[in-house]
């Protein structure tokens, strides 16, 4: 399985920010190693942006992904955006379930699970986000939430073909504060999420289809130590991906790091 490098951009970037952005991402990271790297790139900017970041990327290994999606095709959904409108600008993977959703937005895990059941129809890999808020942490809570989180979100989910299923554990706590969880702590609860896996699918979807990623205040000098763990199968980044040398910088010692 390959280890992912997932950039979220956010409401952080206009059109036109999105657009040089990834175009300097293309310029420092697509022509230098990138095609030799098992790291999986994907750029997530908001849905407006998503033609011209395609655009940018297009021709280098670097993926398209979207930051949220509506469960239906078509339909009186204002201010809704479709599955088929994501896979017609070329996105390969959606981000679901971001605690900035659940939080501002109270979206619950059945509208998570509606969300992933409409991306795998359409063969787009859900980034399906999971993570306790720092109360429930301290109430000792942490396992019970993000499992439960986990398992409300793929109940009669199953991936199919050569679909990925990549789940994003993302501390709430953390997000953005600049200091991430200790690699181990986040490793615990990769563990778990993943024996979860293997309750709800055979050992070789598993191995082969699903991956379990980190999030929250991941940067170029805290990444080693997260990919450097054989359960944590990559990174969802934030306020790291908004610039290109330090996202680049992070992908290069990303990518040394699997070599390892
Ligand atoms: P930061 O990397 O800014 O903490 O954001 C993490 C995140 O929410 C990615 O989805």
């Amino acid at each position: 399985m390959e280890i992912f490098a997932i950039a979220n951009w956010k409401m952080q970037l206009n059109e036109a920010e999105s657009m040089s952005l990834a175009k300097e991402v293309v310029r420092l990271w697509a022509g230098q190693g990138a095609e030799v790297s098992e790291l999986k790139v994907v750029l997530c900017p908001s849905h407006v942006s998503l033609n011209e970041v395609s655009e940018a990327i297009h021709g280098t290994p670097i993926e398209l992904g979207a930051q949220d999606v509506f469960w239906e095709d078509r339909g009186a959904f204002t201010g809704e955006v479709s599955p088929v409108t994501l896979k017609e600008r070329g996105c390969r993977y959606c981000i679901v379930g971001h605690s900035e959703r659940r939080q501002y937005l109270s979206e619950t895990d059945e509208m998570v699970r509606h969300k992933v059941a409409a991306l795998m129809r359409h063969d787009i890999n859900p980034v399906l986000c999971v993570g306790e808020t720092f109360e429930e942490r301290e109430a000792g809570r942490r396992d019970a939430v993000v499992i439960g989180q986990v398992r409300a979100a793929l109940e009669d989910i199953r991936p199919v073909g050569n679909q990925r299923l990549i789940i994003a554990y993302e501390p709430r706590w953390v997000i953005g504060t600049g200091t991430a969880v200790q690699p181990d702590d986040a490793a615990s609860m990769h563990y778990l999420i993943n024996e979860t896996l293997r309750e709800l699918y055979p050992e070789d979807v598993v191995e082969r289809q699903c991956a379990v990623i980190y999030g929250g205040s991941v940067d170029s000098g805290n990444v080693k130590d997260f990919i450097a763990s054989p359960v944590i199968q990559g990174v969802l980044v934030g306020g790291a991906a908004l610039k290109a040398a330090e996202f680049v910088r992070m992908l290069e010692v990303a990518a040394d790091a699997s070599r390892a």
